[in-house]
């Protein structure tokens, strides 16, 4: 693993209670970095700190904020005070599965407003140090979803898209300034994400059998970093790169085809 530290000052994670989020925190902690865990649920993210501090000996602070609402970025802001941010992990989201004509409204905003605005405010707000320090860096995490366009899924795919735009051309943007850029594009991970997107429990099992560790993503991520703009793991190139080789309404076809076998929503 590379040299975490060389960033200065502290990590930011979101969603750091799990799945990912939690698989950076640990990375992250056992190479010395001082962390501050950022998730909405308040005894998770507090016992998985002291939990963290206590076993690798460096300082992990828990914030609980609910990312999605509207001076959450200003609150997170507030708590981290004058202490450095060098490595900010954009890591929460959430997606609203099923057909899109018969989801919630508040629910399809709240992926918007999660997986696009909050990274966006975040960025925004902890960008501009790092390039005065002339050191830092940025975790995008995007999906294999940033690709395609797959049907159920429409606007956490759209959200992923705008995910991996942001971050390569942030990658562009702070090339030479000292300021190391990655979006990161996993395929399936074994965490809670297919249950909470609302796949049929029976479809979530067989997911989870074919489905990467978090722990392997997140290692694989930050050895990258600094090394190139996008990292698309093992086992997502060709799917991520379909749209490429077939014309788009074949891929858009060929991926709900898929999709309708892998996963039923309840
Ligand atoms: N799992 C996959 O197959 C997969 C594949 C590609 C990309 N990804 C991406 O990987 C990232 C991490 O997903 P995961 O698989 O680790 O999912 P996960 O296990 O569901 O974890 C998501 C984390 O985000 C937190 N979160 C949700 N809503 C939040 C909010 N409003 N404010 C603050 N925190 C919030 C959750 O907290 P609560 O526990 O309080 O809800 C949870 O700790 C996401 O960006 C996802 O899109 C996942």
């Amino acid at each position: 693993m590379p040299n975490l530290s060389r960033f200065g000052g502290w990590a930011l994670i979101t969603g750091a209670a799990r799945g990912l989020g939690k698989a950076f925190a640990e990375e992250l902690s056992k190479d010395g970095v001082p962390c501050f865990l950022v998730d909405r649920d308040g005894p998770p993210i507090d016992s998985l700190a002291v939990q963290l501090e206590k076993t690798y000996g460096v300082p992990c602070q828990s914030i609980r904020q609910d990312l999605t609402e509207p001076d959450a970025v200003d609150k997170v802001a507030a708590y981290v005070g004058d202490r450095p941010i060098g490595l900010l992990v954009n890591n929460a989201g959430v997606a609203c599965g099923g057909a899109f004509a018969t989801r919630d409204l508040d629910a399809l905003n709240r992926v918007v407003l999660l997986n696009c605005l909050a990274p966006v405010a975040l960025t925004r707000a902890f960008l501009p140090s790092m390039l005065e320090r002339k050191r830092g860096g940025i975790i995008i995490v995007a999906s294999l979803m940033s690709f395609l366009s797959a049907p159920n899924e429409a606007v956490y795919c759209g959200s992923k898209a705008f995910n991996l735009h942001f971050g390569e051309a942030l990658w562009g943007e702070t090339r030479g300034t000292g300021v190391d850029v990655i979006t990161v594009c996993p395929a399936g991970m074994r965490t809670e994400f297919f249950a909470r997107d609302g796949i049929h429990a029976d479809d979530c099992a067989r997911l989870m059998k074919v489905s990467a560790p978090p722990e392997r993503i997140a290692r694989m991520t930050l050895r990258r970093l600094g090394r190139k703009p996008t990292f698309m793991p093992p086992g997502a190139w060709i799917l991520g790169n379909l749209p490429r080789l077939v014309p788009r309404w074949v891929a858009i076809r060929m991926v709900g085809g898929l999709m309708r076998r892998l996963a039923r929503y309840v």
